[in-house]
């Protein structure tokens, strides 16, 4: 049974980094792939380092296969004037741990490898905020999958393409915190779908259909369309929002609650939320599990 890339599943960590490359398919495949090894080789029990290819890289140096459904990420156009712009490019590097100091360290070693061959697009700080709470104030992450639910939510299962390895999505979000925080705590809690002080899920009557909650919850033919998500806030006092992170066994998942989200769909719902914070990136990728990785770079 093939293995999740290291710090997937590390949860309750407080440092993060996003690197976001585009690649220059000019150069020697060789060459990307001894970056990436030396790259790999910086895990350890301190920081785990996600390394995430786009589909036209993995194309490139994996052309025998490609996991089911694999695409790049394409705009998504909602019917009430709000869209999702695609940024798609070619290697993400996710980098987890406890300590700033070590993310700094090993994000300049991972950028040392990749300056010769790419060009560094996102290059973004996360960190945990309070208890683990977004800016807006809601904690995020409640209804995320727990414990052993995790990996048939996040990884590819066995028999498939790629098992053990993860679709990943990612999407950095502007929040407009002025206006969302004028709104009063009732109104701003109907926008997220749960209460403020404690993410109790509103119900019935309360809950109203373009909250967020009520858009991302989504079912096709009865299943949930669960995802598994490792979001955190980002920023400083001029720019600040959410850098969104989500892995999933079929990227069909989080494409359904984007469309749910921007109102791309026959209801023409979109998403309170969108009235308050603006996406302004988003890829596709896949994760492959440690013996995919090993494979493709050996
Ligand atoms: C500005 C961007 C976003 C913010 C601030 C945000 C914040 C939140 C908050 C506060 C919750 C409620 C607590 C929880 O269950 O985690 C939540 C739930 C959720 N969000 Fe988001 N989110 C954002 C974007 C997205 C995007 C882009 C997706 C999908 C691709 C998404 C998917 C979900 C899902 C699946 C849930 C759980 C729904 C349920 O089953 O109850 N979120 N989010």
């Amino acid at each position: 049974m093939n293995t999740a890339q290291q710090g997937i599943f590390i949860e309750g960590t407080t440092a993060f980094t996003y690197l976001e490359y585009k690649l220059n398919f000019s150069g020697d495949q060789n060459k990307l792939k001894t970056a990436l090894r030396n790259i790999n080789e910086l895990n350890d029990e301190n920081i785990s380092i996600i390394i995430c290819f786009g589909k036209k890289v993995w194309d490139w140096i994996v052309p025998a296969w490609s996991p089911d459904s694999f695409a790049d990420f394409k705009e998504v156009i909602g019917q009430t004037g709000y869209s999702m712009p695609s940024t798609q490019r070619d290697l993400f590097f996710w980098l987890n741990s406890d300590h700033k100091d070590n993310n700094f360290d090993v994000a300049r070693a991972i950028h040392k490898e990749m300056k010769s061959i790419a060009i560094l697009e996102i290059d973004q700080e996360g960190f945990r905020y309070h208890d683990s709470r977004d800016f807006t104030g809601f904690i995020d992450g409640t209804e995320n999958p727990k414990d052993d639910d995790r990996p048939d939510i996040a990884l590819v299962p066995e028999g498939k393409p790629g098992a053990g390895g993860s679709h990943v999505f990612t999407q950095k979000w502007i929040h407009d915190l002025e206006s969302f925080h004028a709104l009063s705590v009732k109104k701003q809690e109907k926008v997220i779908g749960r209460t403020k002080p404690d993410s109790i899920e509103l119900e019935g009557d309360d809950m109203p259909e373009d909250s967020h909650v009520s858009r991302a919850d989504a079912k096709v033919d009865g299943v949930a369309m669960k995802i598994y998500r490792r979001s955190t806030p980002f920023g400083n006092v001029s720019e600040h929002g959410l850098f969104f992170l989500a892995f999933a066994c079929d990227p069909y998942r989080v494409q359904i609650q984007l469309e749910r989200m921007t109102g791309a769909t026959k209801d023409k719902i979109h998403d309170k939320l969108m009235e308050y914070s603006k996406p302004v990136t988003g890829s596709y990728w896949f994760a492959p599990s440690k013996e995919d990785l090993y494979d493709i770079l050996n």
